[in-house]
């Protein structure tokens, strides 16, 4: 059966399918940081770019193959209503709507909870302002007000100095969207009561408060914090199904019953509604069963490699800073940028890394990376460090 799917070459009615190709050279060609112009990837060994590249397990796949289904846009899919469920239950609120992606779940919230020329209050690094191709601006033609936390965290007096003393020349603050755990600034966790003071000031200046948590159970499985506890001041929020919890997609917005019902209507509008998706709904089901308690392997595999690479020349790292499955470290000192690293740390030694800053290295573990995987990527990253001092 797998030998069919994926035999390589096969005739079609109308012509040939083409060759399956793992390796795939021209996305790559796209990736930001790292440029092969036009060469072939080398093979990677350690791929530590993203939890975003974690692959459903073959238990994931059989617990998909045998999944209910039904028309999800009547309502009637009984594993896409049962992830729904569970996803609501376990963040204490009224109902839940499973999305496509993350980014829907967030580019739906602001087109509900915001009009035309509303502002939407987050931190610079926040993913919907670097990384959502200006879709607030677009669905919800919001405008998005940066703040510069810190650790992608930011305070009730940093949010009382902008939200202050409305006028009519401002335009209205409406909304408060905060990331758990915050991505670009290396997995950290934000503590509850800073969370609960933001949305407490935010509800006393009358805006609505939104989470990203498309690692919050990253967040509760390294602290112990309930996610009811972090999603009870929020409006709405979301769970990423195909991150750490090793989902091949999706992700489910939370909110109550009057909020999904309008973020259905954005759904269908904007051609998220899906048919029979309960195979992947299964899949987060799965997921949620099965993968919530071993992202502690995950932070616990980032701890053991920030370790390994402190004290590499010119490599500045602080292992104190992973609290969850990322580690960031600046290569300035190695005179490169980060671009280069990652070039080098792939052509060389097999190692994929992101690169979030012009000097920043970003490494992240996840499902299917094992404890051999990081400390081949610690050597790597310790011995090209190495050669670049000495060279
Ligand atoms: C913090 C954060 N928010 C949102 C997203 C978007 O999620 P998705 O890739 O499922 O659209 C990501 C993806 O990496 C993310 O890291």
């Amino acid at each position: 059966m797998s030998g069919q799917m994926f035999s390589p070459i096969k005739r079609l009615k109308w012509g040939m399918e083409p060759e399956i190709t793992r390796q795939a050279n021209p996305p790559f060609l796209f990736h930001p940081n790292i440029e092969l112009k036009g060469r072939f990837m080398p093979e990677i060994k350690v791929d530590l770019y993203s939890d975003t590249s974690t692959k459903p397990s073959q238990g994931m796949r059989e617990f998909m193959c045998a999944a209910e289904v039904g028309d999800e846009q009547k309502g009637e899919d009984p594993s896409v209503n049962m992830l729904q469920e569970m996803v609501a239950t376990m963040l204490g609120k009224q109902a839940a709507l499973l999305l496509p992606s993350g980014t829907m779940c967030n580019q739906i919230a602001f087109a509900v909870h915001c009009g035309a020329g509303d502002l939407i209050l987050l931190d610079r690094t926040a993913h919907p302002l670097i990384s959502e191709a200006g879709g607030a601006a677009v669905l919800a033609r919001a405008t998005m007000y940066p703040i510069d936390g810190e650790k992608g965290q930011f305070t009730v007096e940093q949010m009382a100095a902008v939200m202050e003393s409305p006028t009519r020349y401002k335009p209205r603050f409406r909304l408060v969207s905060v990331e758990q755990t915050t991505n670009k600034p290396g997995g950290r966790i934000w503590p509850l009561k800073q969370v609960q003071d933001v949305c407490a000031f935010a509800r006393e200046k009358g805006a609505i408060t939104h989470m990203d948590g498309a690692r919050l159970l990253n967040a509760t499985v390294a602290s112990g914090v309930e996610p009811k506890a972090y999603a009870e001041g929020f409006d709405s929020l979301w769970i990423d199904l195909s991150k750490g919890l090793g989902a091949p997609v999706g992700g489910v917005l939370a909110g109550t019953e009057e909020f999904i019902l309008e973020a259905w209507q954005w759904k269908q509008r904007i051609g998220g509604a899906m048919r029979q998706a309960g195979i992947i709904a299964a899949a987060g089901i799965y997921a949620l069963r099965h993968n919530v308690d071993r992202l502690a392997e995950d932070h616990d595999n980032a701890k053991y490699l920030a370790k390994q690479i402190a004290g590499a020349p010119g490599v500045a790292i602080d292992p104190e800073a992973v609290e969850t499955n990322m580690v960031r470290f600046d290569i300035a000192d190695l005179g490169i940028s980060s671009a280069e690293f990652g070039q080098r740390i792939l052509e060389e030694e097999g190692v994929r890394v992101s690169t979030p800053g012009p000097t920043l290295i970003r490494v992240i573990p996840y499902l299917g990376i094992s404890r051999e995987d990081v400390e081949f990527a610690g050597k790597a990253i310790r011995a090209l460090a190495e050669r670049i001092v000495s060279s």
